[in-house]
């Protein structure tokens, strides 16, 4: 059975030092999620690239950090490799803040820090460096720009990247792909999540699971949403992303199936799944 413990007296005392309340922390940063899966290929980027979209479209600043050395999400919201002269890595280096590392994307209120193929090293080059899991929270706590939300695109190795990401963040989006082996790459990145918590970051919340690419042709499809709803109740969104080949098709023209295709499955999915979203933040701030 899959479960949430909770954060022990250990973690408090270790982490006292960078420990802030869900107020103190809101006030700090922008709302920061990381959209990470231990598992390749399940919607990681598709899910970051359209609710950032989504929410920008209303009205919201958002800022994603393309923190995967494929360039995915940089790659699909239309980044020319000769606008990524700054990238994450530079971020993480200490060499180039948020606000200079940033680009427009085609999206009004939506940035990006891109990525380039030097976040391959980054773990062996900042294997000494001070502070190293907290590179980028360091820099969020410096950025002076007033973003709303900041979503991190995760590699979907568990390293040194993805643990920048899920100690700079306040919630992890965990995009689930109703497959096989889903449940198994959930379980791990629980148990990963909980040991950030106890070392790195204890209010790290998981803040939802996306069940991505169902087909509801298929029994596996169905098999997987109940066990993963039966194990995670109401951590899982009730949005269903389907399988829809429009997806597919969108990275290689720049832009996210929410502008490529509005009409098409995925998109209205994606839609009502950003509309869920905000709703489920908004009750969470205390705002509705
Ligand atoms: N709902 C969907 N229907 C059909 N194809 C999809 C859907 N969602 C994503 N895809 C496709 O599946 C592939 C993987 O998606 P995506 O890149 O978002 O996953 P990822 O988890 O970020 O992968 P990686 O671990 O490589 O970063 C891409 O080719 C994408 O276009
Ligand atoms: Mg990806």
């Amino acid at each position: 059975m899959l479960a949430f413990s909770p954060r022990t007296s250990r973690a408090s005392r270790e982490t006292s030092r960078y420990h802030h309340s869900k107020e103190q922390f809101s006030s700090l940063r922008p709302q920061t999620v990381a959209i990470s899966f231990s598992k390749g290929g399940v919607g990681k980027t598709t899910t970051t690239i359209n609710l950032a979209t989504e929410l920008a479209t209303n009205g919201h600043r958002v800022l994603i950090v393309d923190l995967d050395p494929q360039g995915n999400a940089s790659t699909g919201l239309g980044i020319e490799r000769s606008q990524r002269k700054l990238s994450s890595y530079d971020v993480l280096a200490g060499t180039s803040g948020i606000q200079e590392a940033s680009v427009c994307s085609c999206i009004a209120g939506l940035h990006i820090i891109p990525s380039t193929q030097e976040l391959n090293g980054a773990e062996l080059d900042l294997a000494d460096v001070d502070r190293r899991a907290y590179r980028l929270r360091d820099a969020l706590e410096r950025s002076v720009d007033d973003y709303q939300y900041v979503l991190i695109d995760c590699p979907s190795s568990f390293g040194l990247l993805t643990l920048n990401a899920l100690t700079a963040a306040h919630s992890v989006l965990m995009p689930v792909q109703c497959e096989f082996f889903a449940l198994e790459g959930l379980s791990q990145l629980l148990r990963s999540i909980e040991r950030v918590k106890v070392t790195f970051n204890p209010t790290l919340d998981i803040r939802g699971i996306l069940l991505t690419m169902f087909d509801k042709s298929n029994n596996l499809s169905w098999e997987v949403a109940n066990d993963v709803r039966e194990y995670l109740g109401d951590k899982v969104y009730e949005t269903v992303i389907p399988r829809d080949v429009c997806v597919a098709e969108a990275p290689s023209h720049g832009k996210p199936v929410l502008l490529y295709a509005p009409q098409c499955a995925a998109s209205r999915a994606y839609f009502q799944f950003a509309e869920e979203f905000m709703e489920r933040e908004s009750q969470l701030m205390g705002t509705n």
